[in-house]
């Protein structure tokens, strides 16, 4: 039997947690740092996720036989190598590959030499040359700052002076840290989330999905993390998910293995239809969140298997099979998110309900209430035969849910209602 230890504190950790505990060789599981929900299914420790140090000697001393990194934030950090160094199995990218999610620079390139569709681009680290370039072209302009900027590294300028303001920010202020700046073509068309277990060129597709990123019914509202997400796309269709596997997941892992920096973990593809078709808009190193929470309650094959045989570079026992299901996930957030918002108020209900609840951002009061903790705080699954019918499920059990202090979407899925 098998002890796991998993790095992270969100949704998405919660559900990779959950997909562990359903599986028959996993005896035992840490998370780091875990919250209020992971505790219920795994032990919590107090370590940081990109406290690499305190992670290692912590899995060295507890005999960890595998580890399952969560946050872009840990590979980036160097989670991954230092696990694989002393010997210890790790589900996760070493920071080498990482670069394809935290270096918008290296991706561009590699899609470049490996004919992977993505838009086109240059890239400056000269604020007056972008400045001049941006001025000579259409707008809106896609500028994207060449790091790790938690989601707020990309900025779509309507015109001139909204481009002028965003590249004095990343270029002469430095807001990100010192840097270069990906200038991008604009494309349009429905986006949408492919998530695939990488272990060198070998990859392992999961379920299509799409996440909502604005903040309020109708895709209006500043940019959040993700509120909400659903599989069964209605607008891709065989054809395109087969063009989506074949000429930018494969062709991505194959790409990394050929410049010596192979995958081994998850490659999430964040990707769009356009009337060019299907076209790369970012790479990310990791699952997704709130994509992992509706894809990995699908799966019935043992979770453990493919983590091990990634982390391992061998080929998992069995074939993975995913239930002939969709699910639609809503998340609760604080009221103000992703702006401003108070933590600490109590949540009534979360506990007892027909629907997977997956914590986001919760802790726990001392006398044992549930206490919200984040700006995205919890996210409500439901499954069904038909998206309609996994969202009116999910969104009943969302609003039994009891804390003023929470808003949630009405329309999640609204592609697919
Ligand atoms: P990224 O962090 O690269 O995913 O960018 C954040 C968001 O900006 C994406 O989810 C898209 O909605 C939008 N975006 C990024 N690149 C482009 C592009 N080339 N054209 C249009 N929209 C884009
Ligand atoms: N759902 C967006 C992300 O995980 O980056």
């Amino acid at each position: 039997m098998k002890k796991v230890l998993v790095i992270g504190s969100g949704g998405r950790e919660h559900a990779i947690v959950d997909a562990l505990s359903r599986s028959p060789q996993v005896e035992k599981i840490w998370c780091a740092p875990g919250n209020a929900g992971i505790a219920r299914q795994a032990e919590c420790v107090p370590i940081k996720d990109t406290d690499v140090s305190a992670l290692l000697a912590f899995a060295l001393e507890k005999g960890i036989d595998l580890t399952v990194v969560g946050p872009e934030a840990a590979l980036a950090a160097g989670v991954a190598d230092s696990f694989r160094d002393a010997g210890l199995k790790v589900f996760g990218h070493s920071k080498s590959a990482t670069r394809i999610e935290s270096s918008k620079e290296f991706a561009k390139i590699l899609m470049e030499r490996y004919d992977i569709p993505t838009a086109g681009y240059r890239s400056f680290d000269n604020y007056g040359k972008a400045l001049e370039y941006v001025s000579g072209r259409p707008f809106p302009a896609v500028l994207k700052y060449d790091g790790l900027a938690a989601g707020k590294g990309v900025v779509i300028a309507e015109n001139l002076q909204e481009a002028d303001e965003a590249l004095k920010e990343m270029l002469l202020d430095d807001a990100f840290g010192k840097g270069k700046v990906v200038v991008e073509d604009y494309l349009c068309g429905p986006e949408f989330s492919f998530l695939c277990f990488v272990s060198g060129s070998d990859v392992y597709p999961m379920p299509l999905s799409q996440d909502h990123k604005r903040a309020f019914d109708g895709d209006k509202g500043p940019n959040t993390g993700g509120m909400g997400a659903y599989t069964g796309l209605p607008f891709i269709t065989e054809e395109d998910r087969e063009f989506a596997l074949e000429k930018i997941m494969k062709r991505a892992a194959a790409a990394m293995v050929a410049e010596g920096c192979p995958l081994s973990g998850v490659l999430y593809g964040g990707l769009m239809k356009t009337p060019q078709g299907i076209k790369v808009i970012e790479f990310n190193a990791r699952f997704g969140d709130p994509e992992t929470e509706v894809v990995l309650p699908l799966l019935q094959s043992d979770v453990y298997d493919i983590f091990e045989a990634v982390a391992c570079g061998k080929e998992p026992q069995q074939q993975l099979k995913w239930k002939d299901e969709v699910t639609v996930g809503i998340v609760l957030a604080s009221k103000g998110y992703p702006g401003k918002y108070e933590k600490g108020f109590p949540i009534l209900g979360a506990e007892d309900r027909d629907a997977i609840v997956y914590h986001m951002g919760t802790s726990r009061g001392a006398d044992g209430s549930l206490l919200t903790a984040g700006g995205r705080v919890l996210i409500v699954v439901c499954s069904g035969k038909t998206v309609a019918e996994a969202h009116a499920k999910a969104t009943a059990e969302a609003e039994r849910i009891n804390c003023p202090q929470l808003f949630h979407r009405n329309d999640i899925a609204h592609w697919a209602l």
